[in-house]
């Protein structure tokens, strides 16, 4: 195998109109990362020696998700054929397979790829081979015409007679050819079918004619759904959540109740962390060993070192990084700040732009007063440090290692190590006043 060339053409350039967004479709996320880029990821294994990505115009997101992977932009839709041969000058004469892959079918793995692959060698060197599928429901998925000397054609499910569409095994759209004969079977493919596209899909008949064989390999359905639709794509991220949550258990976490449990592409968990019902990981979330998550936290950004307890009802947002040993509570949004060592912020609290000094204890409600409305400031917490409930920390502002601020305050100045900092109303008594208070309202409401 690692002998032969492989080049590799994405098909990212339709409209994905049954999508009915502004984005293009193979940027829709699964699992938190656009649709490309799954793929991107499962081709970087094959280590191919050309690659492109076909956009069409004004699909510069993709361009840019995709760099330094090159991309070719085919200004009219004319379909999957058509959008093959615009990668035609970016592979060139291409001694070796070339793999085209749909933008809209991002589950397919390595493995299943390299079992296409390996089909391209087998003695009767067929020109076309077609990754074929059998869905639930084949849909509207083209369909695989296999006669005993292989595979004849493909039909699309719009130009299928009635007996064809019974036909249960779909065309995945994923194929390998022969670079060799490649450009010349594009060039004559026609259009004169129910869309009016140039099919792709035609080069299996047109390689027949040529007396070339052509043959189909049997992929898991779960890997080739086509996401078309939003519909589709939540049936992709649920296949896709499976798969993470079983990694999640395989490598030493419990998840007490999976399915209510989303994780991203890229979420990585250490041992023996507990995953309690209705979590949220978006990207970029890394969870040390021994850490216990309770329920219904949102996660996107952060990270959550040894030992450390979460939740219920954290939200740790981009940039959070919680030490080891630290506790997070109920009510507890916590963005861009270190959280150290042993360090508490139990219930009802906003910290942001801080670092929060090892063992430092963080009172009910208290608030880091972070964005004057322009710019966003700092607030480092000493180690610690003890802030009273329900306190306002103005930041920029610091409060030293081991002092104390007093509930309720609104805190703007420096508070000095070891300090006690108060900054409220000072309590007043009146003797007797809601007494006399009460007795006259009484009288008022007599007369
Ligand atoms: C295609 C196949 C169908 C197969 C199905 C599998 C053809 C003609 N049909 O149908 O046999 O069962 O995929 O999911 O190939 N694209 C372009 N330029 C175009 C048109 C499409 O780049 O002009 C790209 C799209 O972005 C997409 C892929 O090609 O990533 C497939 O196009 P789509 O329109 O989704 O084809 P299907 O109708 O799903
Ligand atoms: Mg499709």
């Amino acid at each position: 195998m690692a002998s032969r060339k492989l080049a590799v053409i994405i098909l990212a350039a339709g409209m994905g109109t049954r999508m009915k967004s502004a984005l293009p479709k193979v940027m829709h996320p699964i699992a938190g990362r656009p649709m490309v880029q799954h793929l991107l990821d499962t081709v970087a294994g094959l280590e191919p020696d050309r690659m492109v990505v076909v956009v069409g115009p004004e699909m510069e997101q993709i361009t840019r998700a995709v760099a330094p992977v090159p991309t070719v932009i085919q200004t009219e839709r004319l379909g999957t054929g058509h959008a093959v041969a615009q990668a035609r000058q970016a592979i060139g004469d291409f001694d070796g397979d070339v793999l085209v892959l749909y933008g809209d079918t991002p589950l397919i793995t390595r493995a299943t790829i390299l079992r296409l692959l390996a089909e391209r060698c087998d003695p009767a060197n067929p020109a076309v081979v077609v990754l074929g599928f059998k869905p639930d429901d084949p849909g509207q998925y083209g369909r695989l015409v296999v006669g005993a000397e292989g595979l004849k054609a493909i039909v699309e499910y719009r130009d299928a007679t009635p007996d064809q569409r019974e036909n249960p095994l779909c065309n995945s759209g994923v194929m390998a050819m022969d670079g060799t004969r490649l450009w010349g079977l594009i060039d004559r493919i026609g259009n004169q079918n129910a869309k009016g596209e140039y099919y792709l899909t035609d080069l299996v008949a047109l390689a027949r004619a040529d007396g070339a064989c052509c043959a189909h390999v049997e992929g898991d359905p779960a890997e080739l759904l086509g996401v078309n639709s939003r519909t589709e794509q939540a049936v992709a991220e649920a296949v896709v959540q499976l798969q993470l949550r079983e990694r999640a258990m395989e490598d030493g976490a419990t998840l007490i109740d999976p399915e209510t449990v989303w994780f991203a592409w890229d979420t990585k968990l250490g041992q023996d962390v507990t995953v309690w019902p209705h979590v949220v990981f978006g990207p970029d979330v890394t969870v040390g060993n021994n850490v216990e998550i309770k329920g219904f936290c949102h996660f996107e950004g952060c990270t959550i070192a040894d030992g450390a307890q979460i939740g219920p009802y954290a939200r740790l947002r981009p940039g959070a990084e919680i030490g080891p040993k630290a506790h997070i509570g109920n009510f507890v949004e916590i963005k861009k700040s270190v959280v150290e060592t042993g360090a508490k912020v139990n219930h009802l609290s906003y910290i942001g732009d801080a670092r929060v000094g090892e063992g430092a204890n963080i009172g009910a409600g208290t608030i880091t007063c972070n964005y004057d409305g322009v710019n966003k400031s700092f607030t480092d917490i000493g180690k610690g440090a003890f802030i009273g409930s329900n306190s306002c920390l103005v930041a920029p502002i610091k409060v030293g290692d081991g002092a104390y601020v007093g509930s309720g305050s609104v805190i703007t100045k420096e508070v000095t190590p070891g300090a006690l900092a108060v900054a409220r109303g000072s309590q007043m008594e009146v003797k007797g006043w809601a007494d006399r208070f009460r007795a006259q309202r009484a009288k008022q409401k007599e007369g």
